[in-house]
């Protein structure tokens, strides 16, 4: 039986393995800027997400298992203001960060090990993460995506997302992806 439970502090190498591949390089990026020396990226994934009280915590995250052994995990905080975004801002970021949308949950990341896709995990986690939105009031549900993983998109589709803006992904040897990155919302 596949069961779901809140992230412990424990979890948080794993968090990052999963973040990892659901972020298409924009992770790695951002670890490769924050690694102190000796630090593996997922290192400093697996740091950033053991600290408590920021949106990047295990805290936010929600793990789902069989038998003991993580199969997934989604990442989805509260975000009540768009980040103010300057000229100096850092061209590689800006698309996301244009991809802002508040007041809502904001799913940041969402992943299954590959071999546990395919099999509703992800359906699963989507609900719970509607589910949460609907409890504390929130009136959306909202992530990004990237048009070339068309898989995850047709997904968010299926779960009632809809294409609300989208940036080109701008171009560097840690970014996975080419073409746009989209801002996916989902109405309550
Ligand atoms: C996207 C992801 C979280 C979906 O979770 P999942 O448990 O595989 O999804 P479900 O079984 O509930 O639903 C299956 C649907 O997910 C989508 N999907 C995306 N990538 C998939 C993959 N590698 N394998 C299977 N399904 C995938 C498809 O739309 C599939 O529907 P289909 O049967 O019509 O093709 C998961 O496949 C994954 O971890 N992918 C790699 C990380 C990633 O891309 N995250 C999203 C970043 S925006």
């Amino acid at each position: 039986m596949i069961t779901f439970r809140p992230a412990t502090v424990e979890d948080s190498p794993a968090i990052a393995e999963l973040y990892q591949m659901a972020a298409g390089g924009v992770a790695d990026y951002v670890w490769s800027m924050l690694a102190e020396p000796g630090e593996t990226l997922l290192d400093v994934g697996a740091r950033r997400f053991a600290r408590e009280g920021e949106d990047f915590s295990y805290q936010h995250c929600t793990m789902a298992e069989q038998d003991g052994a993580v199969l997934g995990m989604v990442h989805a905080y509260p975000m009540f203001e768009i980040m103010d975004v300057d000229d100096d801002m850092d061209p590689v970021l800006r698309p996301y960060c244009d991809l802002e949308s508040a007041p809502g949950l904001y799913i940041a990341g969402i992943a299954c090990y590959p071999v546990a896709r395919g099999k509703g995990v992800g359906t699963q986690l989507l609900e719970l993460v509607r589910q949460r939105a609907r409890r504390d009031n929130l009136p959306e549900l909202s992530l990004i995506a990237f048009e070339q993983n068309t898989g995850s998109v047709r997904l968010y589709e299926r779960e009632k997302f809809d294409i609300v803006r989208r940036r080109a992904i701008v171009a560097h040897e840690l970014i996975q992806y080419t073409g746009d990155a989209l801002l996916m919302v989902a109405s309550l």
